[in-house]
C-alpha cells in the first residue's frame, strides 16, 4: 500500500482547512439553537401559563420516555458548552497563525477588510461570551437578579426583569453583537463549507445571512420591548 508523506506546510494547510470547518460547523449548531430559544421565548406573548410550562417541559420531559426525566437538558448544554469551547479553540488557533503568517509590509484592501472583519468577529466574539456570562448569572443560576427575586416562575422573572429599561438596553446591544457575529458567520460558514460558488450563490448567502440576522434581532427584542411598553404583565 503506498504511503503518502506530508510536509509540514501541507500538514498546516490541512488542519487549517480542518480548524476553518470546526468553526463552521460549531458555529451553525448555536445559530440553530438561538432560533430555537428565540422562538421558545415568544411563548411569552400567550401567557404565563403556556410559558412556564414550556419552560418545564423543557426542562424534564423533552425526548422523555426516550431518555429519562431531565436528562436531555444536561445532554444539551454539554453539547453547546462543547460547541462554544471548539469555536473559540479554533478561532484562538487560526487567528495566531494570521498574525504569525503576516510577514510582508505590502497590504492589499481585500486583505485590510479581512483584517476589519476578522478583528471585529474577534473582538465581538469577546463581549457575547461576557454578556452571556451574565445572562446564565441572570436566568439560569439566578445569582444576579435584577427586579425579581430567586425561585420566582420563569414568566415572572422574564417580565419583571424586562420592566427595567436600562436592561433591557443592555440586552439590545449585546443581540445586535449577536446578530453582527451571526451575519458574518453565516456567510463565512457555507463559504468554508463549500456553498460560495458563484456570483448567484454569493448574493444568495449575502441575503440569508441578512435574513437570519434580522429575524433574530426582531424576534429576540420583540418580546423585552413588548415588556417594557406594557403589553405583557
Ligand atoms: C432577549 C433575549 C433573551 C431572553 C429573554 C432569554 C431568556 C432566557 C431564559 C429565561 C433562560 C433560562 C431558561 C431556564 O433556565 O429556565 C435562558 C437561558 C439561556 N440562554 Fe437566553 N435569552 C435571550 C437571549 C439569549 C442569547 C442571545 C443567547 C446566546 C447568545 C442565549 C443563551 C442562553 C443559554 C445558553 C441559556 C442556558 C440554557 C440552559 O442550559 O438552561 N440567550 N435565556
Amino acid at each position: 500500500m503506498a504511503t503518502t508523506t506530508l510536509t509540514p506546510r501541507q500538514r498546516a494547510v490541512r488542519s487549517t482547512v480542518a480548524l476553518k470547518a470546526l468553526m463552521a460547523i460549531t458555529g451553525l449548531v448555536m445559530i440553530g439553537f438561538l432560533l430555537m430559544h428565540m422562538y421558545g421565548n415568544l411563548k411569552a406573548f400567550l401567557g404565563a401559563e403556556v410559558f412556564d410550562h414550556y419552560a418545564h417541559w423543557l426542562k424534564t420531559d423533552l425526548l422523555y420516555p426516550l431518555l429519562p426525566q431531565g436528562w436531555f437538558i444536561w445532554i444539551f448544554r454539554f453539547v453547546l458548552l462543547a460547541c462554544i469551547a471548539a469555536h473559540m479553540y479554533a478561532a484562538a488557533v487560526l487567528t495566531g497563525r494570521a498574525h504569525g503568517a503576516r510577514s510582508t509590509k505590502y497590504v492589499t484592501t481585500d486583505r485590510i477588510q479581512e483584517t476589519y472583519a476578522a478583528r471585529t468577529m474577534r473582538w465581538g466574539g469577546v463581549i457575547i461570551v461576557g454578556f452571556l456570562v451574565f445572562h446564565l448569572l441572570q436566568f439560569t443560576v439566578q445569582a444576579v437578579t435584577p427586579g425579581f427575586t430567586p425561585g420566582t416562575s420563569p414568566y415572572e422573572m422574564v417580565v419583571l426583569s424586562f420592566q427595567q429599561w436600562w436592561l433591557v438596553l443592555a440586552y439590545a446591544i449585546w443581540i445586535v453583537a449577536v446578530c453582527m457575529h451571526v451575519r458574518h458567520g453565516v456567510w463565512s460558514a457555507l463559504t468554508t463549507l463549500g456553498a460560495n460558488t458563484s456570483p448567484g450563490a454569493r448574493r444568495f448567502l449575502d441575503g440569508l445571512a441578512w435574513v437570519i440576522a434580522v429575524v433574530l434581532f426582531v424576534g429576540f427584542m420583540i418580546m423585552p420591548v413588548a415588556v417594557l411598553l406594557g403589553w405583557i404583565n
